[in-house]
């Protein structure tokens, strides 16, 4: 079986890389990781991708005059490795209209909200000051636009009582890690279609949503 030839870019602790590094080590899963991009080099998320023996580059944002020459050193390095898809699993920077018009649609990201609600930080404590019953994430295709796009895959917990910022986004973390393997299997097995900011998964309108609020 071909393998959809995907990157994860990260900037941190990379939990996320990690559950989709163990997703893809199952034998039926239509995706393989093929290179974990990082722009922060303390990334301890990196040692993830070392340990699962996958070429890592570490392209510091910082080496680069503009955002253009970060994204045009990004995109020659993931076109060079015959990249296919493009996992942001914590990448902190804001990839502008260039880079992502020439991925749409082979772009996705993990946002720690139910989007459309609180793009952007602090996704936690927004939601418990907003007295929000659920909280969660979201695996988006990505557009020009901060933590915008046709979502994929949603998981929702319940927001409980006592709940602080940490609590709340260790239970979320934990949603993550099943939505994200998720959506890669979906989009990496040709089973999303995305048609404007419409989603077809399996001929049916999208998202799936785990846990569904009621
Ligand atoms: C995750 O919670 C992810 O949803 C969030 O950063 C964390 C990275 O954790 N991403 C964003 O906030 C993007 N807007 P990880 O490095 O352990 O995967």
């Amino acid at each position: 079986m071909a393998r959809l030839k995907t990157a994860v870019l990260i900037s941190g602790r990379g939990s996320n890389l990690q559950a989709l590094i163990e997703a893809c080590a199952a034998p039926d899963f239509p995706a393989e990781i093929a290179l974990v991009i990082s722009n922060v080099i303390e990334a301890s998320g990196i040692e993830h991708a070392i340990k699962a023996g996958i070429p890592v580059r570490i392209v510091p944002h910082r080496d680069f005059k503009t955002r253009a020459e970060f994204e045009a050193a990004l995109d020659k390095i993931l076109r060079a490795a015959g990249i296919e898809l493009i996992c942001l699993a914590g990448f902190m920077r804001v990839l502008t209209g260039g880079f992502v018009d020439a991925w749409n649609g082979k772009l996705v990201n993990i946002h720690p909200s139910l989007l459309p609600d609180f793009p952007g930080l602090d996704t936690h404590r927004r939601a418990l000051e907003a007295h929000k019953r659920f909280a969660g994430c979201s695996v988006h295709f990505v557009r020009d636009e901060v933590d915008a796009g046709p979502v994929i895959v949603q998981a929702a917990v319940p927001v409980l009582p006592g709940d602080d910022e940490h609590k709340l986004a260790a239970r979320v973390l934990t949603a993550e890690h099943k939505a994200y393997p998720l959506a890669l299997r979906l989009v990496a097995g040709g089973r999303v279609r995305l048609s404007g900011n419409q989603i077809e998964i399996d001929g049916k309108p999208g998202p799936i949503r785990l846990n569904p609020v009621a």
